[in-house]
């Protein structure tokens, strides 16, 4: 559990927008030092101005989180700067939604790609750093944190392709909490899952390489998108909020956090269903209308 942040080093992908750049503004009123990654270069120097006039050490670094060679150079760079990190925050992401089977391989593999493969690359090359410092140093005290989704625990229709990813995040991230209690106390993780919170996610394509135009997106794409837009706009919680969670559950090592803990009621019914082989309940029986709208525009 790390108790004092000052001096410390902080990883924070996708720190240019949303949970990450709060994060980050919350590591440098600590006094951390702050390793801002993103792949979205104005966003990206615009932090970087920001937690420098806070006066705090920061190293940015222009990645794609999905690219492994990319990713190995972010981690000796960090290793040479900083040294190992006290805490890694995987948290770049991107949404798409659409019927699970019109998504494209492109598709597939940009979301996989920064979902999932991006939080792999991240444990994969800091864990080991971590643990070494731990060895080293009795005192030495690490945390990893990985953004999934309220996506990867409800699998939610018509985003299969983001529940797909945020589902394997959700298994990477417990079998890390486990894997790091056979080997080692001083290095504790945590699972972040959002429910709607208004971020820049729903405008992800503006990082995606070879965007498709809006005239190739599918009618079920296009429906996804409208309806992640709502709600992710009227969410009432603030980026900001979900961030000082991540830093609380990091003090208390706590390993689930949630930004909306009263939708877990719907996590409790998909889990007695499968506890007692009944089918997957109707995904919108608290907002039949939704769900209504939803079967009556994509038969349409
Ligand atoms: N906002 C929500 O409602 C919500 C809900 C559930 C989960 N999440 C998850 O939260 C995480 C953070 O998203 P956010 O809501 O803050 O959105 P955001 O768009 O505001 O921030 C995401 C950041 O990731 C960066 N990014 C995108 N692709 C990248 C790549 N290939 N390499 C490096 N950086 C990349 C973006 O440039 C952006 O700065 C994501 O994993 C997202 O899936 C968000």
């Amino acid at each position: 559990m790390i108790q004092d942040f000052k001096g410390k080093t902080a990883v924070l992908t996708g720190a240019g927008s949303g949970f990450g750049l709060e994060c980050a503004r919350i590591g440098a009123a600590r006094g951390m030092n702050l390793v801002l990654v993103d792949v979205q270069q104005d966003a990206l120097d615009k932090a970087q101005a920001e937690m420098e006039a806070a006066g705090v050490q920061v190293l940015a670094r222009k990645v794609d989180v999905a690219d492994a060679g990319q990713m190995a150079q972010l981690a000796a760079d960090v290793k040479a700067r900083f040294g190992a990190p006290h805490f890694v925050f995987n948290n770049a992401g991107v949404g798409a939604g659409g019927l699970v089977w019109e998504n494209t391989v492109a598709d597939w593999e940009w979301v996989l790609g920064v979902d999932l493969w991006g939080v792999i690359h991240g444990v994969r090359l800091f864990t080991p750093m971590m643990l070494e410092a731990a060895a080293a140093d009795p005192n030495y005290r690490g945390h990893i944190t990985n953004t999934a989704s309220m996506a990867g625990l409800l699998t939610p229709p018509n985003m299969g392709i983001y529940n797909a990813a945020k589902a394997a995040v959700v298994s990477l991230t417990e079998t890390l909490y486990q894997d790091l209690n056979l080997v080692t106390d001083q290095i504790g993780a945590s699972l972040l899952c959002p429910y709607f919170v208004p971020t820049g996610i729903t405008s992800s394509e503006r990082n995606r390489p070879n965007a498709p135009k809006e005239s190739e997106l599918t009618k079920s794409q296009l429906i996804g998108q409208a309806m992640s837009n709502k709600a992710v706009s009227s969410g009432k919680i603030t980026a900001q909020e979900v961030a000082n969670k991540v830093f609380d559950a990091i003090t208390a090592n706590q390993f689930y956090v949630f930004s909306h803990p009263k939708a877990l009621g719907n996590v409790r019914a998909r889990m007695e269903n499968i506890v007692s082989i009944v089918n997957p309940s109707d995904p919108f029986h608290e907002r039949p209308e939704i769900g209504q709208k939803l079967r009556a525009q994509l038969r349409g």
